[in-house]
């Protein structure tokens, strides 16, 4: 399935920080990065632009098998994502909460998850893979050699998520965020396939207290006790 290549699980809810540690860790390890996330959400704005109804099971699945994308990187060392044959910066599109509510109802439908599941195992590859999302320990790669629930309380990830989009030029309000957060992860905790929750063999993180370099130290000394050590 995965093969030799070892691969670093992490998954959580939404705003529980899991992007920039995934990012971070990854980049201290020399490992590659899947950002499984960017895929529901990128399914879900391709599919809306293609004029599919939300609950298109077999139109999105199309969508999800089809999904011609390249991941790279900003000069910042951030995710971006180009698609389609003109390769079209869609990095930005994809952030928005509008595109999160849809990736979060794209992703109830099995037909896309069982599309989804071979292009992200495809990820892993020498010397280590980084894998962020919320299935990721529990199904898409259940031999991680490391698997982190991160987490943090909900206030808390409303208000990092409400600091990230504000810079962004988000004009909502932090009430009406939260209520978003509350029903997006209801929906991905509730869902019949692959629902939001930990592995029984993962190891809980909870970051409520931590800043980020101290989350991304803790991640790494627990990696380092299953002999995954950073680079240089
Ligand atoms: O991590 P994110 O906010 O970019 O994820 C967007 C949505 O995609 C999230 O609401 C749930 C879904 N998702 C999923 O179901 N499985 C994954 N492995 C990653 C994301």
């Amino acid at each position: 399935m995965t093969g030799a290549v070892p691969v670093l699980a992490i998954d959580g809810p939404s705003g529980s920080g899991k992007g920039t540690i995934s990012r971070l860790v990854a980049e201290r390890l020399g490992w590659q990065l899947l950002d499984s996330g960017a895929l529901y959400r990128i399914v879900a704005l391709v599919g809306s632009r293609a004029g599919l109804p939300p609950d298109d099971a077999a139109g999105h699945a199309d969508v999800a098998r089809t999904l011609d994308v390249r991941f790279g990187s900003q000069t910042d060392g951030s995710e971006q994502v180009l698609w389609g044959p003109e390769a079209e910066d869609i990095t930005a599109l994809i952030r928005t909460e509008e595109a999160g509510m849809g990736a979060s109802r794209v992703a109830a439908i099995p037909e896309v998850r069982a599309a989804l599941l071979q292009r992200q195992r495809d990820f892993a590859r020498a010397p280590g893979l980084v894998a962020d999302g919320r299935d990721m320990g529990t199904v898409v790669f259940p031999s991680a050699v490391l698997k982190i629930f991160l987490t943090a309380s909900s206030e808390e990830r409303a208000r990092r998520r409400h600091k990230q989009l504000k810079d962004k030029g988000y004009g909502g309000s932090l009430a009406d965020l939260s209520r978003e957060i509350a029903e997006r992860d209801a929906r991905d905790a509730n869902r019949p396939v692959s629902p939001l929750r930990a592995a029984d063999d993962a190891l809980v993180v909870d970051s409520t207290p931590m800043g980020i370099a101290a989350v991304v130290d803790h991640v790494l000394a627990l990696a380092g006790s299953r002999g995954v050590l950073p680079r240089g």
